[in-house]
């Protein structure tokens, strides 16, 4: 007896989906429309990156194209910003690559503490204010009333609104460990939120670092994993820009997978990890 056929399955589009060749006269069509709707300059991003996510969240939201994308988003408040946030990629953790933040303890944040009168630290791309915290933490168990002022900065106000708030869920607090938790949260619901006198360290503004002015002088600056899709020529110049920031002696600390190729022609000399210090 012949057996029936099998019904057949649909196959998933995510793994057998053809990557999307960069079609250049779209993506400068859709750098326009983002650039008016979300106010991000994608002419500093590497274009074919780009382009393939933007094609992969389309058509997980069930649209055909970019340009069906842009024109809905136009109409629809959440999609626009689960756009700005795949855009933007906002993911992040405490203690992000936890023998970097040692590395950074030890080497950078202790002995600025220790001989300076005061520090400062901007953290640029803070997403929902990981980063400033975990400084914030560090500062505190190495000098406990030692003045520090944390800059925590990023393109996204709606990301931003959740750092001020600074409060995460039980997931969210996965890097703490309990001894911190007690010392720098206390718990609300079934939530932490960050105690008044670790938030009293931090400010936080709005600032796109591909066109406001920067800041200065800093002695530590940290900018991780926010320009891994930015072109080049854009990294370089940003590159050059923290330099300016930074106050001689003072540190950059990159994302744990990135590095800066040209690093003499921006001014910085590398130490160590992923450390680059002005001379
Ligand atoms: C992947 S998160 C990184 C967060 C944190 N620095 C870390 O390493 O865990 C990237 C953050 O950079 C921000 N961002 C992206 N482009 C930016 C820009 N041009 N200016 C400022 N912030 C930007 C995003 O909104 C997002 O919150």
């Amino acid at each position: 007896m012949e057996t029936p056929p099998r019904p057949s399955r649909p196959i998933a589009p995510t793994i057998f989906a053809p990557v999307p060749e960069l079609d250049t006269v779209g993506y400068d069509r859709m750098a326009r429309d983002v650039r008016s709707l979300l106010g991000i300059d994608l002419t500093q991003y590497k274009p074919a990156q780009v382009w393939r996510r933007v094609n992969g969240f389309a058509t997980a939201k069930g649209l055909a194209s970019p340009d069906a994308l842009v024109a809905r988003c136009k109409q629809d408040a959440d999609l626009r910003q689960a756009f700005l946030d795949m855009l933007t990629i906002n993911v992040s953790e405490f203690f992000r690559n936890p023998e970097a933040w040692e590395a950074m303890a030890t080497q950078f944040l202790r002995p600025a503490l220790l001989q300076q009168l005061s520090v400062r630290v901007w953290s640029a791309g803070c997403s929902l204010g990981y980063e400033p915290l975990t400084i914030a933490m560090l500062a505190r168990e190495i000098a406990p009333s030692k003045p520090i002022s944390i800059l925590g900065t990023d393109l996204d106000d709606t990301t931003l609104a959740r750092a001020r708030k600074a409060t995460y869920t039980e997931q969210q607090m996965a890097g703490v460990s309990p001894a911190r938790r007690a010392r720098f949260f206390r718990q609300v619901g079934a939530n932490w939120e960050a105690k008044p006198e670790l938030q009293a360290l931090i400010s936080w503004r709005r600032h796109d670092l591909l066109k406001d002015p920067y800041e200065k002088p800093f002695d530590i600056i940290c900018c991780r994993n926010v320009v891994i899709y930015f072109t080049e020529q854009a990294k370089t110049e940003l590159y050059k820009r923290f330099g300016d920031s930074l106050k001689p002696g003072g540190v950059l600390f990159l994302g744990a997978t990135e590095s800066i190729p040209n690093v003499r022609a921006v001014g910085l000399v590398p130490s160590g990890l992923t450390f680059y210090r002005k001379p």
